[in-house]
């Protein structure tokens, strides 16, 4: 009961913003931007919520922000007008083959069962473009991380993961080129990855 209404009063974009900024998410949020090594073409941010910062977008590339919440992305288009902001699944990206220079996905993982999961990796796969990098930025499940234990409980999505589990299901399409884990109130993986054909 008590679990449902505060998801509900989360749901709302503009609490959802107060709550993300008060768990460190600019911190979070400048760490993985910092990762986007992108100085043209299109950054799409798989799950984008209400929006990456303008001031964290990579100068001279376009965003494109897709999100299957149309609440969220109101809130992201009224903030950015100019931004393209698109309905759209994670486990079926609304973007073209190899149309992608960089794909971001931030604190969304959680939020797909093992099976949108692993079309979410084939379908990132598939709309990077060749030498192009996906950024993972995603909160960890930590047994022995009492704090972290406790904001999974008050989270809306309901499949927290271990580093190994991320991995694990990484690896069948992608190599790895960097991976780190930090600790705000959260312990942070904070990945990137270019598609395994690629060598
Ligand atoms: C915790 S929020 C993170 C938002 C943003 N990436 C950020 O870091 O502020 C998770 C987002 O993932 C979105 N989401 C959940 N399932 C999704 C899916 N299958 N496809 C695309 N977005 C999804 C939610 O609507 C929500 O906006």
């Amino acid at each position: 009961m008590f679990r449902r209404l505060a998801g509900s009063i989360a749901a709302n974009p503009i609490v959802y913003d107060l709550i993300q900024k008060s768990v460190g998410a600019d911190v979070v949020n400048t760490r993985t931007a910092r990762a986007l090594a992108l100085d043209r073409g299109w950054l799409v941010d798989v799950g984008a919520g209400t929006g990456l910062s303008p001031s964290l977008q990579p100068v001279g590339s376009r965003y494109l922000a897709i999100d299957v919440d149309a609440r969220k992305l109101e809130r992201l288009r009224a903030k950015q007008p100019a931004v393209s902001a698109v309905f759209g699944d994670g486990a079926a990206i609304p973007v073209g083959d190899a149309s992608a220079d960089a794909l971001l996905v931030k604190a969304v993982l959680h939020h797909l069962d093992d099976g949108q999961l692993d079309s979410f990796v084939a379908e990132a796969a598939r709309v990077l473009k060749p030498g192009a990098s996906l950024v993972l930025s995603e909160p960890l499940w930590a047994r022995g991380h009492w704090l972290g234990r406790l904001l999974w409980a008050g989270d809306r999505g309901s499949y927290p993961r271990s580093e190994a589990q991320l991995r694990g299901a990484l690896e069948p399409r992608f190599q790895i080129r960097r991976w780190e884990t930090f600790a705000i109130l959260h312990r942070y993986l904070l990945a990137v990855a270019v598609p395994a054909t690629q060598g």
